[in-house]
């Protein structure tokens, strides 16, 4: 089964701020939405708890939370205390072929430190933002791309921004 991080990045590797998300793109987010629809999606215990209440758990996805609290519970999760043991859990979904690392920060960059990660689909929003949390620095030869949506800003989705597809080279 593939693993497979999907975030938006902004220009200085910024993905979030006060454990929120800082832009708002409704076409990037319904390209998050469509992509992990299906699939079980592994996330850390923060982003959980940023997601608003009424969107979470992610409807018609298993969502796995890791934790180092033994104790923690959310209704409709499943909560683990080991990145291993999110992936086992990810695992036993036996319709699906691949697993979303939906973040944030500490558990993207323990993926991709441990090695774990297959593709990335990344939104790379076109400017800078100030934020206290950061997608880790990419050797990007290291991955082919394949660029899937390049969107210039409107009304809605005000910031410039591309959907890259990363596959591992081997
Ligand atoms: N731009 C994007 O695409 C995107 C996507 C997702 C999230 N975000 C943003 O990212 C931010 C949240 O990221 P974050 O880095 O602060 O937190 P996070 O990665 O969501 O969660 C961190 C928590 O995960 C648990 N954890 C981490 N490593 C662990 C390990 N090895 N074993 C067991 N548990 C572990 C710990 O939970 P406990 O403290 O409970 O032990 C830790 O506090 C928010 O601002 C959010 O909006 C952005």
């Amino acid at each position: 089964m593939k693993i497979s991080i999907i975030v938006a990045i902004s220009k200085n590797n910024v993905i979030g701020k006060d454990n929120q998300l800082i832009w708002n793109l409704p076409k990037d987010m319904k390209f998050f939405m469509d992509t992990t629809l299906n699939h079980p999606v592994i996330m850390g215990r923060k982003n959980f708890e940023s997601i608003p209440e009424k969107y979470r758990p992610l409807k018609n996805r298993t969502n796995i939370i890791i934790t180092k609290n033994n104790t923690y519970k959310a209704d409709g999760c499943l909560v683990v205390n080991t990145i291993e043991d999110s992936l086992t859990k990810a695992k036993e979904d036996k319709t699906a072929k691949e697993i979303f690392v939906i973040g944030g920060g500490q558990i993207y960059r323990k993926f991709l430190e441990e090695n774990l990660v297959d593709r990335m689909y990344i939104t790379h929003i076109d400017e800078t933002f100030e934020g206290d949390t950061f997608f880790p620095e990419i050797d990007y030869k290291n991955w082919s791309s394949n660029e899937i949506i390049n969107h210039k800003k409107d009304i809605k989705n005000p910031h410039d921004f591309r959907v890259v597809v990363y596959n591992k080279k081997s």
